[in-house]
């Protein structure tokens, strides 16, 4: 189908507890307020990538109780193809406890659930969908196997986002997408070396690039993003705007999602350009409560005007 994008990935119940500032270890604090919604980072970035008008198609296991019905119920009302989205028999749909403090700072534990028993077998399943994709989309939340199986059958632009980050990993991991995109903590396990500041990143980007990756992002909170290629090795800094952060839980996904849809529907963009959209669509999520409910619709595609 024209324009079609596909997700292959995990879905969580996000069960959020905002509170003034994160917990520490062993210690026993009042939140503010308490959060159910549709997360995880393959449903996330299809909705992101949906919601601004994108024609996806989702991968995914859910469990077999109530969530996970309510889970395809909610990707149907946002016009996901949720035709590829089983249920597991005698499973949970996957869990993430978030906890998030007032500074918008977040941390994050997920139970896999159905997720786990995403195989090799449900991406072959979806082989005629993936194959005449634009853009393939997938994560670490379900199994490496099935990220490099579903990078092996792409045939248009392919994103991993290497989320949760692998500290060893399979280096097809690195060479099959087109771009492999992470977030500074996350390079930082890939490469096994502190990323902190702007410098680190590019000394990131260098590495990554030796490992093989064809075009590295790294996506950098307020900063914005870095981008670099085999071709254009030097790191591009592509600054984002200052917003008011309420909760940043969910903003690589807003950016990978929106990455995807600019790359599937807006052939005319440089990748910088789209990149720099993304940090924008990115950056308008976390003035917003929650992930999916934050991003934003087509019509911030209108107020991206460089
Ligand atoms: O990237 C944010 C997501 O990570 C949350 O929605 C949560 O489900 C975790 O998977
Ligand atoms: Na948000």
């Amino acid at each position: 189908e024209a324009n079609s994008i596909v997700v292959v990935g995990s879905c969580m119940i996000d069960f959020t507890s905002y509170c003034d500032r994160l917990p520490k270890e062993g210690e026993t604090i009042h939140g503010t307020e308490f959060k159910t919604a549709f997360g995880g980072k393959g449903g996330n970035q299809c909705v992101a990538a949906a919601k601004l008008g994108g024609n996806t198609i989702f991968v995914a296991k859910v469990g077999s109780d109530s969530w996970g019905v309510q889970y395809v119920e909610n990707l149907k009302s946002l016009k996901v193809n949720s035709k590829f989205v089983q249920v597991t028999p005698d499973s949970t749909t996957g869990i993430a406890q978030i906890n998030v403090a007032s500074s918008g700072a977040n941390q994050i534990v997920i139970i896999a659930g159905a997720n786990k028993f995403l195989n090799e077998q449900d991406v072959e399943n979806a082989r005629d969908v993936i194959t005449k994709a634009d853009v393939v989309v997938c994560q670490l939340e379900t199994s490496p196997e099935v990220a490099v199986k579903t990078l092996e059958l792409c045939k248009g632009t392919s994103i991993l986002n290497g989320a949760p980050a692998l500290s060893a990993c399979d280096s097809k991991l690195f060479t099959l997408p087109t771009i492999f995109c992470v977030n500074e903590s996350e390079a930082s396990v890939f490469i096994n070396n502190p990323v902190h500041c702007l410098k680190d990143a590019e000394n990131a980007i260098a590495i990554l690039l030796s490992k093989g990756c064809n075009t590295v992002i790294i996506t950098m909170g307020s900063e914005g993003s870095l981008l670099a290629s085999k071709s254009s090795p030097v790191p591009k800094h592509i600054p984002t705007k200052s917003v008011n952060c309420i909760d940043s839980t969910g903003a690589g996904d807003a950016f990978i999602g929106s990455l995807a849809y600019l790359i599937a529907n807006k052939k005319e963009y440089s990748l910088e350009k789209c990149v720099q959209i993304a940090n924008y669509v990115a950056a308008d999520s976390v003035t917003r409560i929650g992930t999916q409910a934050s991003f934003p619709g087509p019509e911030i595609l209108g107020h991206c005007t460089f």
